[in-house]
């Protein structure tokens, strides 16, 4: 295969979440989250697997810092967790919660390494679900006063902020098909939530960017490419829903200050009626757009297709809020150990399309990777040439988009470490450094020396 080689200043980073890897769940005043009590319900996480000590990394930081070093990453992205911040959601921040923040992009920047640091990226402080949750408004305005506490204390070091991590995921796993915490099942208060987190995201943006107007903010959010499984009008419709659940649904009030009119027809009979007020305020201005991609979504809308792997191992009720009868098929790619196909093609359309239609944005792919069961070596070692390979594909698919014209400014490999995969606890390794989790030792994997080599050269 022909080399390629990214422009000059693009980002090569890898990312993790707070609930996945820092353990010291109850150390220096955090706080419990809904994550902490979900995995405490029997049968929601795989193994009663908890991130209680997870990878340790708030007492091993430092030496994950220099493993990053070691990689040669221009940037980290990793996420700040609420709990640790405002142990019960909201009022005065926990000063020694701020300081490991504080600390570790210190580190980060002596190592020359930019933080990246993600708001939410999943653990709502408990109390906060006791009061409701994201489906209520005032979670919105908790989210915001957090953000704006973390942002004063860490402002002056970090200038590239994201706010929500996938709000599809935290609404309709969290809220509608209950396979992520806080579990519920209910449809409508899931696109309530939805709003909300759109809603903290633009209040979170609007105070940030008062503090500090050179700093430069946006979110993250999950996109699919979708494909229709036939040319049968049911299926393309299903892939019109899907899409519009799934991207437009984001896309549309984070970029048009509007709801898609197609999607909002789909979900008449849900009662979802959001306030025509919040929608100026879901579309700040962004400086960058965060993508996440995995994998491409090939749908039907006929009756007795088959269906493909599931998002998490217990995932009996549909995420899917006004199209639970959609089916996901499988289309023959080969599929990673989380049952996802293998379609860097599709990553090439979701950047084209969103440059298409959402114009003017620098783009992100602040999430990419793959999920395997790997066994290491004796010596910890594992050659996860599946993971090169996606790895590789992918980045090539971003180079193209590039040719294409679109504004990619960066990567991030999903993951640092092997961590705690939600639902499916730490059954799914998607690192760059293996972690053993029986003594916290790390190895880097073949993935990682290859991906150093990336970063130096600047291509692939
Ligand atoms: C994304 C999440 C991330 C990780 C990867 C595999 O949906 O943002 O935390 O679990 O999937």
């Amino acid at each position: 295969m022909t080399s390629v080689s990214f422009p000059a200043g693009f980002r090569f980073g890898a990312a993790t979440a707070a609930y996945q890897i820092e353990g010291a769940a109850a150390e220096d005043g955090r706080g419990p989250s809904i994550w902490d009590d979900f995995c405490r319900v029997p049968g929601k996480v795989l193994n009663g697997d908890t991130g209680d000590v997870a990878v340790d990394h708030y007492h091993r930081y430092r030496e994950d810092v220099a493993l990053m070093r070691d990689l040669g990453l221009h940037a980290y992205r990793f996420s700040v967790s609420w709990p640790r911040v405002q142990p019960t959601g909201s009022g005065k921040p926990n000063a020694a919660g701020l300081d490991f923040y504080r600390r570790l992009a210190d580190e980060l920047l002596a190592a020359g390494i930019e933080p990246w640091p993600t708001l939410y990226h999943w653990d709502l402080p408990s109390p906060l679900e006791d009061a409701g949750g994201w489906p209520e408004r005032d979670t919105a305005l908790r989210f915001a006063e957090y953000a704006a506490a973390v942002h004063d204390a860490l402002g002056d070091r970090v200038r590239h902020w994201t706010t929500v991590n996938e709000p599809w995921c935290a609404a309709f796993l969290g809220y509608a098909s209950g396979e992520h915490a806080p579990g519920r099942r209910e449809p409508a208060a899931a696109l309530d939530a939805a709003h909300h987190l759109m809603l903290g995201h633009g209040l979170a943006v609007a105070a940030m960017r008062e503090a500090r107007p050179d700093n430069r903010f946006g979110a993250a959010v999950n996109l699919y490419a979708v494909s229709a499984a036939t040319p049968d009008p049911a299926d393309l419709d299903a892939a019109r829903r899907i899409d519009g659940m799934q991207n437009r649904f984001f896309l549309d009030p984070l970029l048009r200050g509007r709801y898609p009119d197609d999607v909002l027809d789909d979900l008449a009979g849900f009662g979802f009626d959001p306030d025509a007020e919040d929608m100026a305020v879901i579309a700040q201005p962004l400086d960058q757009l965060g993508i996440n991609y995995y994998t491409r979504h090939t749908v039907s809308g006929l009756p007795g297709a088959a269906t493909q792997a599931a998002s998490s191992p217990f995932s009996a009720h549909s995420p899917w809020v006004g199209s639970a009868d959609v089916r996901f098929v499988p289309a023959g790619r080969p599929v990673t150990d989380m049952g996802w196909e293998i379609d860097e093609v599709g990553l090439r359309e979701v950047l084209t399309r969103v440059h298409r239609d959402y114009p003017g944005v620098p783009l992100y792919i602040t999430e990419n990777g793959a999920g395997y069961d790997e066994d290491a070596g004796p010596d910890g070692t594992v050659h996860d040439t599946g993971r090169v390979r996606y790895i590789e594909a992918h980045l090539r698919a971003c180079r193209d988009a590039i040719g294409d014209g679109v504004p990619l400014a960066g990567y991030f490999v999903w993951s640092l470490l092997d961590n705690f995969e939600w639902a499916w606890g730490y059954s799914k390794r998607f690192g760059l450094v293996r972690v053993d989790y029986a003594t916290q030792r790390r190895t880097p994997k073949d993935s990682a020396r290859w991906y150093a080599g990336v970063i130096g050269r600047g291509g692939v």
